[in-house]
């Protein structure tokens, strides 16, 4: 995945569902060529094939399952997610935790896979400790600010510099997203300026009356912070 870069996040939002979810990913797509800036989308488990066959930005996993490929009904292991086209997948987001050990093991599978991971974490030691496991990328998002309307770069920036700080001390291959309540161009830019190389957001694109336009004031950030 290329950086800086703005990480949709779909969730399992009626807005970004079946057509829908191919609908916001195209005007991702879209944003990302007209601009010429790095967007990524995570589509949920059952969107993501028909996604990743409709767009050529990448496309993540929400979540994948620590299962073998084979006998394993209604997992979803990280050969599944490759075969649908997923070039990553998150991991440990606050909304869909696993266990040290899955997370353990389902990073080292994706490194052989060749998929990249960005392990979430809701505070600095939890980042602290997963960065000890070397995902690709640490995404930073406090849980009580996920979802509001306060982006973490304006209530929070200290959790981020503190995380980039610890995070570079214990792995420097590992590079750090932020999210929760990230809206605007302006908290881009001061994610990038917190020393993140990205962010990870969800309802300012997928809940906004116009995810277009929204997507195109976030990429300014990205712009801006060069
Ligand atoms: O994974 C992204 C997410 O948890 C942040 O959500 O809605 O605050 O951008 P949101």
């Amino acid at each position: 995945m290329r950086t800086p870069v703005i990480l949709v996040n779909f969730k399992a939002y009626p807005e970004a569902l079946g057509s829908k979810a191919v609908a916001l990913a195209r005007t991702c797509a879209e944003v990302a060529e007209e601009t010429g800036r790095s967007l990524a989308v995570a589509p949920s488990a059952l969107d993501l094939a028909l996604v990743a066959k409709s767009v050529r930005i990448p496309v993540f996993a929400q979540h994948l399952d620590p299962a073998e490929a084979g006998k394993a009904t209604g997992w979803v292991p990280p050969e599944a997610a490759l075969a649908a086209g997923a070039v990553g997948t998150l991991l440990n987001h606050s909304e869909r935790k696993v266990a040290w050990e899955e997370m353990r093991d389902l990073i080292g599978r994706c490194r052989q896979l060749g998929l990249e991971v960005v392990a979430c974490a809701d505070d600095v030691a939890e980042a602290e400790t997963c960065a000890t496991l070397g995902p690709d990328y640490l995404a930073i998002e406090p849980p009580e600010l996920i979802g509001g309307d306060v982006s973490v770069t304006t209530a929070k920036p200290e959790v981020i510099a503190k995380a980039v700080a610890r995070i570079r001390a214990t792995n420097p291959k590992v590079q750090v997203l932020c999210g929760a309540g990230v809206k605007t161009g302006k908290d881009v830019a001061k994610a990038l300026e917190l020393g993140a190389v990205g962010v990870l957001l969800a309802s300012g694109v997928v809940k906004a009356k116009d995810p277009g336009k929204a997507l195109r004031n976030l990429a300014k950030g990205l712009a801006r912070a060069r």
